[in-house]
């Protein structure tokens, strides 16, 4: 990926005029109420901290997804690791997509060592492996899918982690894509299509195909998100957050469709916000904030402050477990964040919008691939 001017001309939607003041004050405004949520959520997590400190939990060690193949992208890092690490705890088949072949192997050769120790104390992981998926890629989406479905595995849950958040300068794919709205929306998109098609085309062929759970990574900034259909690749003015809202929202609207869309083929879909959570995503953003100078020198003393601040990759994992193993009429079509299903951005029940996101999407697709 390229990092590439905000005026560049690549992508959708061509023109290079600016963007008028109605787009600047909404972006202005989401922000301040971004900002205000940001600073609730900083204060929950504290109290999260407090009382997981006061009820120490006992692991989970229930088997209760055996048999179950599960993929979860970007499953090599943070919040899809730890998603990883518990899916095996509890006996599902694992399939990391990572995009760097050395991080996956990092993160497989550390849950086969869990899975070791857990087995001394007799209790049985489900196996991990890793294959190769770089979602800033069409490309490797679409050999992604054709190599799982090669291997007849099957799936019964598909977990679109992996994630960028607000580079400061646009970075434009391979693709000609603005790099959040691909990485994050649109390559989980179209993979989750591509696996959709491959379950539908065996239904065709008279094979038996198991009840899939689709579980979209989403965030709280998609409640200041807005889908800028006249310039969704943000090549007249980048601005990183609001492209990251944009991405959020496009996924929660997608999980919504994809639930209206294949429910009655056994497919349910379900979108979580994770919270603010200690990982490499969250402390580059934050760091990233600070003039560069001063990034480096604060970064040693930055850490205690994230810790305390925000949820572990642990806490924010319950919430991702919450939204796989939850009865299909308590969760389907609907957002999770902190540990409870809660009301999404007011515009995601749009279906109008949701189909027309949609049409947009095949439409990017099919220039590409
Ligand atoms: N952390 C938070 O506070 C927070 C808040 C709200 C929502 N979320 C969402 O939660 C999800 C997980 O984030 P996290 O906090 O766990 O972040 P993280 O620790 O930075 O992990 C991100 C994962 O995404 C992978 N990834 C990035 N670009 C990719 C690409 N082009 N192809 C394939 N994989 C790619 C990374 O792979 P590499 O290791 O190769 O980079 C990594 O495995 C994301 O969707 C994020 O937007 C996080």
């Amino acid at each position: 990926m390229a990092a590439a001017a905000s005026s560049s001309t690549d992508g959708q939607n061509g023109g290079s005029a600016e963007p008028g003041w109605g787009k600047r004050w909404k972006i202005a405004a989401s922000t301040t109420y971004l900002i205000g949520l940001g600073t609730v959520e900083v204060c929950q997590n504290v109290g999260e901290h407090v009382l997981d400190h006061i009820r120490r939990k006992p692991p989970n060690t229930s088997t209760t997804l055996q048999g179950k193949v599960c993929v979860v992208t970007g499953g090599n890092a943070g919040v899809g690791k730890g998603t990883a690490e518990q899916l095996a705890a509890q006996g599902a088949h694992v399939v990391i997509a990572c995009r760097s072949a050395e991080r996956a192997k990092d993160a497989v050769q550390e849950l086969k060592a869990k899975a070791a120790a857990a087995s001394k104390k007799g209790h049985t992981w489900g196996p991990v492996e890793s294959m190769s998926l770089d979602l800033s890629s069409l490309r490797s989406v679409h050999h992604f899918a054709d190599e799982y479905a090669r291997r007849g595995l099957g799936v019964d849950v598909l977990v679109n982690n992996a994630g960028v958040m607000a580079p400061p300068d646009r970075i434009v794919t391979e693709d000609g894509l603005e790099a959040q709205f691909q990485v994050n929306y649109l390559s989980h998109w179209q993979l989750t299509r591509e696996l959709l098609e491959q379950r539908q085309g065996a239904r065709v062929r008279g094979k038996a195909v198991r009840p899939l759970r689709i579980v979209n990574l989403t965030s709280v900034v998609h409640q200041g998100g807005h889908i800028w259909f006249d310039d969704l690749q943000f090549e007249k003015k980048y601005w990183p957050f609001a492209c990251y809202g944009q991405a959020k929202l496009a996924i929660v609207l997608s999980t919504k469709e994809i639930q209206r869309r294949y429910n009655r083929e056994g497919v349910s879909a379900v979108s979580v916000h994770p919270g603010l959570v200690d990982t490499e995503l969250a402390r580059n953003f934050f760091t990233g904030v600070l003039p560069r100078p001063l990034q480096s020198c604060l970064r040693p003393v930055l850490n205690p402050v994230y810790t305390a601040f925000l949820r572990t990759p642990e806490q924010a994992v319950q919430d991702v477990m919450m939204a796989i193993t939850s009865p299909e009429d308590a969760v389907g079509g609907k957002y999770i964040a902190n540990g409870k299903v809660r009301a999404a951005n007011p515009v995601a029940d749009d279906p109008a919008l949701a189909a027309r996101l949609w049409e947009a999407s095949e439409e990017i697709v099919q220039k590409r691939l």
